[in-house]
This record gives structure tokens, sequence and C-alpha cells, in this order.
């Protein structure tokens, strides 16, 4: 297995005029290659930050993040994109599609911008496992959030990278298609030995977990 993201002591206050909100208060964590990691914690708790900080798109205050071995506060830009393009893939909760590009295009993206050329079958495998095979030709509007979801997973896993981040997955979808997301995320896990940290605030979404991390008033227990 072996570790693959460590993020210690990492705190974050947002500043709003004299108001502060201190969002994660020295919260640490692991995982290793290939595990499902689950961070529940009620609304308010960091849950957001914490996932935005570990994925390299915002700073902390203090603390270290390292990812495969590399400490991503210290890379410059052109080292960070690099590894963003290599290792991480992120899940958002609106889907963030191209409503100008159809599912296909939405997916083969990232592939494009690292100057890859899409593997016809690996781009059949990863639609069929999502079950979005006659969604290819259609664009966001024609498709229903569940489908347009799974998109957003596919375009996630189809660069294969190290670990993939989800903010809440399932947040907008009905328990099926939920159940169904977080089964498929298990899956690249167990097949391709990729990390999932999602973010979640259903229980129930957990249980397809390795490990529960509790994430209470900014600190990870
Ligand atoms: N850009 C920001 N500016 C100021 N305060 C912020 C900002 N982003 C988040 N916060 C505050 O930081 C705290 C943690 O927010 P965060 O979005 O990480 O929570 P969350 O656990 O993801 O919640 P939810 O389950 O509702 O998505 C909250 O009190 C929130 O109001
Ligand atoms: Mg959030």
């Amino acid at each position: 297995m072996g570790e693959i993201l460590r993020a210690e002591n990492i705190s974050k206050t947002y500043h709003m005029g004299s108001v502060e909100v201190q969002a994660l208060k020295k919260c640490s964590l692991t995982a290793d290659r290939g595990e499902y990691v689950a961070v529940i914690g009620k609304s308010g708790s960091g849950k957001s930050t914490l996932l935005k900080i570990l994925a390299s798109f915002d700073r902390p205050d203090s603390g270290n993040v390292v990812i495969d071995g590399q400490d991503i506060l210290s890379c410059n830009e052109k080292k960070l994109s690099k590894l963003r393009r290599e290792k991480i893939g992120f899940i958002y909760q609106d889907y963030r599609l191209f409503s100008e590009y159809t599912a296909y295009e939405n997916v083969v993206l990232p592939l494009f911008i690292d100057k890859k050329i899409p593997v016809d079958e690996e781009v059949d495998e990863i639609f069929e496992m999502l079950q979005i095979s006659d969604c290819k030709k259609k664009y966001p509007s024609q498709m229903s959030g569940g489908q347009q979801q799974r998109t957003a997973i596919a375009r996630a896993l189809i660069a294969r990278p190290a670990v993939i981040f989800a903010d809440e997955p399932t947040g907008n979808l009905d328990a099926e298609n939920a159940d169904g997301v977080a089964r498929i995320l298990s899956q690249a896990s167990m097949r391709y030995g990729q990390t999932i940290v999602m973010v979640t605030h259903d229980k129930q979404m957990a249980d397809y977990a390795d490990r529960i991390i509790m994430l209470k008033d900014g600190c990870c227990g």
C-alpha cells in the first residue's frame, strides 16, 4: 500500500472585516494508496476548506501537505500544475461540466490538456462502468443530474490520478444514484489503486469507505 497523502497541523482562518472564522485548527490526516477515506462532519465544520487545501486549490495559514512525497506548499506554480495534472482529480458537488462540450469531450478534456491522446477502449470502459455510454454525444443540458455527476466522475477518473477528492459528490442525487456513485468510487479505488477522499455529511455514503475521519469544529478526529 504505502502512504500517498499526508496533512499535518493544517490551520486556516478566514477574515471578514473584524470577524474571524477559524475553519481548521491543526488538522492532521493521512491516506494510503488505494484507500477510500470518507470525511464526515456537520455543515460548517470545515470539510470543503480542508478538501481545497489538500487538493492544492487553497493554501493553509500553517501546516504541511505532502502528496506522493512532494511537499505541495513549497512547489512553484509549474511543478504544482504538473502535480495537479498527474496526481489530483477533483469532483465538485455542482459537477462543473462545460455546457458547450458533449459528455465525451468533457471527459477526455484533462487528457488533451496534458497533451495525451485518449485510448478508445479506456474511455469506453469508464463510460460503461459509470453507465453513461448512451450519453457520449449529449450536452450537459440534455442529461439528468445523476448522469452529469457521473460524467464529472468519469472526467476525474480518466487520467488515473493517484488521489481523487470529492466534495459531497452525492449531495444532489436521489438515494439510488447516490449509492451508485459511492460504489463506483469504491470500485475505482479497488480496480485502479486510486485513493479517494470523499467529503459527505451522509453517514450512509461513508459505509463504502475503508476509514472514516470525523471533522468537528475544524479538528480531525
Ligand atoms: N471564503 C470564506 N470566507 C469566510 N468564511 C468562510 C469562507 N469559506 C468558508 N468559511 C467559513 O468557514 C467555516 C467552514 O466552512 P466550510 O465550507 O469548510 O464548511 P463545510 O464543512 O464544507 O460545510 P458544508 O457541509 O455546509 O459544505 C464555516 O464557518 C464557513 O462559514
Ligand atoms: Mg462544504
